[in-house]
């Protein structure tokens, strides 16, 4: 497991209590190695942080085995080749531009739910924001009890803890804001036209990108946490039969490979700014219009399952409240709330 306290992370070596000696010189090579864009010297790196060259050599060679690819040419120094996809809690937080969220950061090679891994910090009391990363989920969680299965190392497999002070009734909608950001975080990387199933799947020509789970612990009056965990396919090249014409990623949408950190980091950005606002207002309304905008659903047929009951009807609208608007096939006007049904197209398909 890899943590990084960002405010602490490009002090000085001394200031740092949470990352490792070796870890922090290993990212501060990294970061100027980055800033320079070109080949700077052993000898140099070894002046800057005060360390011999053979100090510097050692954590370029860990550097490379963690994936980074970097030239060494004698009398030239160091060069690093910043094109590859690599995750770790530095390039999570290298750079965001949030205040709180991903303040805290953890990241695992593999782990059994990066939920179940959040929730236990959320009990012990980390901060508000704190995000945990996974490579790997051994027995990662979907909704209505199913499981979340994503290839090691070419997805984006996170969760973040939240703190709001809201009643449970009002935390779904929090899933739905968690739900605009994605989307919005998708179509401003990769351009392509995502939208959102609702409640809180993210699709792109029909098929699954990004699932959200929320989870929370709660009194009857107020929340106590939030845990909004994300599963976004990002590079994945292929799926197995029995879900390839219900999933997709982005790779197979827009054929190019994505640097997940940076579509983290986007997608953490847009989610402080949208989480910021719900909480300043207190209701889900200033998000109806666009919630609407980016819904899949809005003007196509819809079959509605809740529990034993199916209802069809026509979606048209997003109440205040985030709830699904729909007229029935009687003319009644009705509403679907969150986490309560199952939607589907009229031939009972997925989108
Ligand atoms: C869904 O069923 O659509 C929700 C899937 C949510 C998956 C994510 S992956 C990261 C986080 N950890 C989990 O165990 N589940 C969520």
């Amino acid at each position: 497991m890899g943590y990084v306290n960002r405010l602490n992370v490009y002090r000085s070596v001394r200031s740092v209590i949470k990352l490792q000696r070796g870890e922090l010189m290993r990212y501060n090579i990294l970061k100027l190695l980055r800033e320079r864009k070109s080949f700077v010297s052993g000898e140099e790196i070894g002046e800057i942080f005060d360390v011999s060259r053979s100090a510097v050599w050692k954590s370029i060679s860990k550097l490379k085995s963690e994936g980074y690819i970097i030239e060494s040419v004698t009398n030239k120094g160091y060069l690093l080749n910043d094109t590859v996809d690599i995750l770790n809690s530095f390039e999570a937080t290298y750079n965001i531009n949030t205040e709180f969220i991903g303040s805290e950061c953890f990241y695992y090679n593999e782990i059994d739910s990066t939920n179940d891994e959040a929730k236990k910090y959320a009990e012990k009391g980390c901060s508000e924001g704190a995000v945990f990363i996974s490579e790997l989920q051994k027995n990662g969680k979907g909704r209505l009890g199913r499981n979340w299965k994503a290839k090691k190392g070419e997805n984006l497999l996170f969760s973040i803890v939240l703190k709001p002070q809201i009643t449970p009734m009002e935390a779904t909608q929090i899933t739905l804001v968690a739900g605009i950001s994605v989307c919005s975080a998708l179509r401003k990387m990769t351009g392509l036209d995502a939208k959102i199933k609702w409640p809180n799947d993210i699709v792109l020509n029909g098929k699954k990108i990004v699932g959200i789970l929320t989870e929370m612990s709660a009194a009857i009056e107020n929340v106590k946490y939030v845990v909004v965990g994300i599963g976004i396919n990002v590079n994945s090249e292929n799926f197995s039969e029995e879900i390839q014409n219900k999933a997709t990623s982005l790779y197979l949408e827009g054929k190019k490979k994505i640097k997940r950190a940076e579509l983290l980091k986007c997608t953490l950005s847009e989610f402080e700014k949208n989480y910021k606002i719900y909480l300043e207002n207190g209701f889900f309304e200033p998000f109806s219009e666009i919630y609407k905008q980016l819904c899949a659903n809005i003007g196509k047929r819809i079959k509605i399952i809740y529990k034993d009951k199916i209802i069809f009807g026509m979606a048209y609208g997003i109440s205040e409240n985030g709830e699904l608007l729909f007229e029935d096939d009687n003319g009644n006007k009705k509403k679907a709330l969150s986490g309560e049904v199952s939607v589907r197209n009229e031939n009972g398909e997925y989108v």
